[in-house]
């Protein structure tokens, strides 16, 4: 049986560094089934020429004929765009891709404070202000926005399972619970307690350890002493935030990927969005979008093509001899991906 994968460049670099994913899950050869590439389309350009971000073909593309997908970014505009919704929250809810699992892990250069890096951030990705209730209020005493959020205990209870299960496979072991509930008591607080009463309740993980941490001090305590973190959960806000401050510690968000992980569907992203500042100039770091393709592998049960592709970039970086301009060099996304290619 051969593989399928969806694409979905969607805009800006996320057109440039999903080729470069494809060439890697290509270069890998034996070690999966033969794959094949469905092209699909979703994004702000998407929306302009066609008047929606998200059409319903990709949707159903992705339901009933992939057996994986590759998303790279989309640009949503900062202003409120009539119509106009970000396809990648619309996607994690349709396909109930509950899980945004972030491994973010330094580039072996010992003495540098990035070298400890080593911890994954596994972000809730179905809820929190993501269900996006937003209203503005004008009244005679003047103008009101508000959002609501949302924390269920069910999603909190399947987050924590799903974070649990990776601390279990994780040689320290250790699980760190994001929340604010001092203050938002209410909506952190169930999270925190659903995910605290998991080992009570249910397989008792008697080898994690488990640690909680207000989500503005877990920022600190990440840039003052990262190797403290092995695995984190969190609520969707913090967990997105949280996760591009872990990718500066690692010098780069273009080397940080993830996976929108279900219980039946698997959806490879790069944490970097669509870089409008460098679109087009051939700076992107493919290696985001490449390392995503390995995880996504990984999670469909492919973990020695995974380990190609991983073992390669690693390589890539440790010498760093070929690097686009993010991360110190002067090589281009395609010097890159021949790059890793060639070390697959
Ligand atoms: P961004 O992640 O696109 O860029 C932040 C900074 O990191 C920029 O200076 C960019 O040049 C750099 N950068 C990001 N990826 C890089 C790579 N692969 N190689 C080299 N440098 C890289 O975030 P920004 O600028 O806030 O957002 C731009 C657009 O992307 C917005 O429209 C935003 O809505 C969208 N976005 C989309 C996401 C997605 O589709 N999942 C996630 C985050 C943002
Ligand atoms: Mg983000």
């Amino acid at each position: 049986k051969s593989l399928r994968i969806g694409l979905i460049p969607g805009d800006g670099i996320g057109r440039e560094v999903l080729p470069a994913a494809q060439d890697a899950i290509l270069a890998v050869g034996s070690s999966i089934p033969k794959t094949e590439f469905i092209s699909l389309d979703a994004g702000f350009e998407c929306f302009t020429k066609h008047g929606e971000a998200l059409p319903q073909e990709t949707v159903q593309a992705l339901k009933n004929e992939c057996d994986g997908a590759l998303f790279g970014a989309v640009s949503s505009p900062t202003r409120k765009v009539t119509g106009y919704s970000s396809p990648i929250v619309a996607l994690r809810k349709q396909l109930d891709l509950y899980a945004n699992i972030r491994p973010v892990v330094a580039i072996a250069s010992p003495g540098e404070r990035g070298s400890k890096v080593d911890l994954i951030v596994v972000r809730e990705n179905t809820e929190c202000l993501y269900v996006k209730q937003e209203q503005l209020i004008t009244t005679s005493e003047g103008v009101k926005a508000t959002a609501t959020r949302v924390i269920t205990k069910e999603a909190s209870r399947r987050i924590g399972k799903m974070a649990f299960e990776l601390a279990l496979g994780r040689p320290r072991k250790h699980l760190t619970i994001i929340h604010k509930s001092n203050v938002l008591s209410v909506t952190d607080g169930l999270f925190r307690e659903t995910i605290r009463g998991i080992p009570l309740s249910d397989k008792q993980y008697t080898e994690v350890t488990v640690a909680e941490q207000i989500v503005d001090s877990a920022v600190y305590r990440l840039f003052r002493e990262p190797e403290i973190y092995d695995v984190l959960v969190a609520p969707n806000l913090y967990g997105d935030i949280l996760s591009d401050a872990a990718a500066a510690l690692v010098g780069s968000l273009g080397i940080v990927p993830s996976v929108n992980a279900g219980d039946k569907f698997v959806m490879g992203e790069p944490v970097h969005g669509s870089a409008p500042d460098i679109a087009g100039q051939k700076k992107a770091n493919p290696l985001a979008a490449i390392r995503s393709a390995a995880l996504m592998l990984r999670y469909m049960g492919y973990p020695d093509g995974a380990d190609r592709i991983d073992n390669a970039v690693n390589e890539v970086l440790r010498r760093g001899e070929i690097l686009t301009p993010d991360l110190g060099g002067t090589s281009t996304t395609e010097e890159v991906t021949n790059e890793v290619v060639k070390r697959i």
